[in-house]
């Protein structure tokens, strides 16, 4: 598998780096879109069954959207953390630190990777709540489809923001690294 990434990453380097920061891109920049652009569009709206309404809707096209191409980064991340041997520059086959700062570059790579599950698991709770928040919406409960949309607009979504920045940020460091 490993011989498989590294043949793979050596012959489509420049594909599988586009697609990784392409699904950056409209992850991060969809989310930002929604927040800063349409949310306060959207509250200009009176009618807060109207308003739920519209927020509902576009968050499940944008989550939608979204969904493959989080997992089109979690496999160009793999194939990458795999085929530019940042473990072995940092470790030697008994696990003893090699090198300091390929140690240090190499615990990047697991940084990177926990905010991709934090981001993942964030973007699951977002999706179900939006499910629960629609069908108090069908029945038209807007009080109680109103406290689930709102956690996502105040917090989650932000919070996806932030590490997805934070992220970004990461992938520049070790685009660098060497
Ligand atoms: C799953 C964990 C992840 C790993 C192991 C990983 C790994 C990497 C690596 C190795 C690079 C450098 C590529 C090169 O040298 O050409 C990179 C670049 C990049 N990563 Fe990630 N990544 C992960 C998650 C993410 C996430 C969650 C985002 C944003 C949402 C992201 C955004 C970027 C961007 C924009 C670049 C390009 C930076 C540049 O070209 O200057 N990555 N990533």
């Amino acid at each position: 598998m490993k011989a498989f990434m590294v043949e793979l990453f050596a012959s489509y380097a420049t594909e599988i780096v586009f697609l990784h920061v392409l699904s950056a891109v409209v992850w991060v920049g969809g989310m930002i879109a929604m927040r800063f652009a349409a949310h306060q569009s959207f509250m200009q709206i009176e009618s807060p069954l109207h308003r739920l309404e519209r927020i509902s809707q576009s968050l499940k096209r944008l989550f939608t959207i979204v969904t493959p191409f989080v997992i089109i980064l979690i496999v160009t991340a793999i194939i990458m953390a795999v085929a530019l041997g940042f473990r072995e520059a940092a470790v030697d086959a008994n696990g003893n630190v090699i090198d300091d700062y390929a140690m240090h570059i190499y615990n990047l790579v697991h940084v990177k990777e926990v905010i991709w599950m934090i981001m993942a698991a964030n973007l699951s709770m977002m999706i179900l709540r939006r499910n629960k928040a629609q069908k108090l919406l069908n029945k038209g409960d807007s009080t109680g489809a109103k406290k689930a949309l709102e956690l996502i607009g105040k917090y989650m979504v932000p919070v996806n923001i932030t590490l997805g920045v934070i992220a970004i940020y990461l992938g520049a460091t070790l685009r660098h690294a060497y």
